[in-house]
């Protein structure tokens, strides 16, 4: 079968024929379908350090997909040949203290499709059953294909109640947008976007009517009292993994605020923690998704008429995928799809 494989150490992908995975008892194979490229294999294309630190070659890349499956394996009770399915990436352990109290996104011994284990950049991929979510009908392949970012805004958008609050969310990437998308969809009063990036900006104002803001052009002090606010954000939601971005944030939440951090820094920051503390801040990480209740809730919003579409800005055949990834590296983007049949 045909995979998008990093070979060895450097930039770049190559396409290459490789063998079929085999299953286990435990497994299903699924026949993909489209996939989405995340900032994650962003990384591994451009071999930052992260990458160089994290991943062993030969490795196939990708887990933002969806499929039909191929084939299960003997113990496979819940699906069978043809299902249209998607698929949580984080492959979890089931030994450790929260993964037998069925927190499955706390286990510590957690790994991931397409950075630990070969992922979905190919014909077929390999992954166990409790990793496979079936797709209503009503959910189109491309929207099938995100459903991982997608739930990474879910489980940030909605750790906190948001009817009547005022979010302020820092990053104008495919997450944060869907995130802005979500707190407007549940009934958050006023929601602010930010980006350094204005391309970014129209995109959001595509996928969400919420107010968007370039920080290099106004504070968001400013914009917020333009907006009618006077003692801060309710809810923050950090999208950006920058420094900056951060600090902002915390200067702009109102005491007592709320404040999910799911945007990766790269390197460490200095933080003034006495600040958070005497805003008495609940500040909350977030990783992954809360498997599976992120699942079903984010299924649930696009029954309820959650409309992220246009956050989908190009789709390739895989054969094309250099282009679309030189197109990611041009930050002029949402998510990018490349089909695989
Ligand atoms: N915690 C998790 O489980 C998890 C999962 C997936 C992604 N992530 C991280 O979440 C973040 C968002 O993901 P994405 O795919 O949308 O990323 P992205 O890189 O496409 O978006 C980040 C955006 O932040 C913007 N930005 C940079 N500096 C800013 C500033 N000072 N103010 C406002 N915006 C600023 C950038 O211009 C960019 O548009 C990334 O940091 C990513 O690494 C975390
Ligand atoms: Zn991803």
């Amino acid at each position: 079968m045909k995979a998008l494989v990093k070979e060895k150490a450097g930039v770049g992908l190559k396409l290459k024929d490789v063998e079929v995975p085999k299953i286990g008892d435990n497994d299903v194979l699924i026949k993909v379908k489209s996939t989405a490229i995340c900032g994650t294999d962003m990384h591994i294309w451009n071999w930052d350090s992260w990458a160089s630190k994290t991943i062993k070659t030969p490795l196939t890349l990708g887990h933002e997909f969806m499929g039909a499956i191929q084939e299960c394996g003997r113990n496979v009770k819940n699906f069978k040949a043809g299902d249209r399915v998607s698929v949580e990436s984080h492959i979890v352990g089931r030994r450790s203290r929260n993964s037998r109290a069925g927190k499955l996104h706390l286990d510590p011994d957690t790994i991931s499709l397409g950075v630990d284990r070969n992922g979905a950049f190919a014909e077929f991929v390999c992954v166990p059953e409790l990793n496979v979510v079936p797709l209503p009908d009503q959910i189109s392949d491309s929207i099938g294909s995100i459903l991982d970012p997608f739930g990474n805004a879910v489980h940030a958008a909605l750790s906190f109640d948001l009817v009547g609050e005022d979010v302020l969310i820092t990053g104008a990437g495919p997450i944060g947008i869907m995130s802005a998308a979500i707190a407007s969809h549940v009934g958050a009063r006023k929601v602010l976007l930010t980006d350094i990036n204005s391309d970014r900006l129209k995109l959001a104002k595509k996928v969400c009517n919420v107010e968007v803001l370039n920080p290099m052009e106004m504070t968001i002090k400013e914009k917020m009292i333009s907006m009618g606010l006077q003692e801060g954000f309710d809810v923050g939601l950090e999208m950006s993994g920058s420094e900056v971005a951060i600090k902002d944030m915390i200067k702009n939440m109102m005491m007592g605020g709320k404040v999910a951090l799911l945007g990766l820094p790269s390197k460490s920051i200095d933080l003034d923690l006495s600040e958070i503390i005497f805003k008495a801040l609940n500040i909350k990480a977030i990783y992954g998704r809360e498997i599976f209740e992120t699942w079903y809730k984010g299924i649930a919003l696009l029954q309820s008429g959650l409309d992220i579409r246009n956050i989908i800005t190009h789709e390739f055949n895989y054969e094309d995928f250099e282009k679309a990834f030189k197109l990611l590296n041009s930050g002029k983007a949402g998510k990018v799809i490349l089909n695989w049949s």
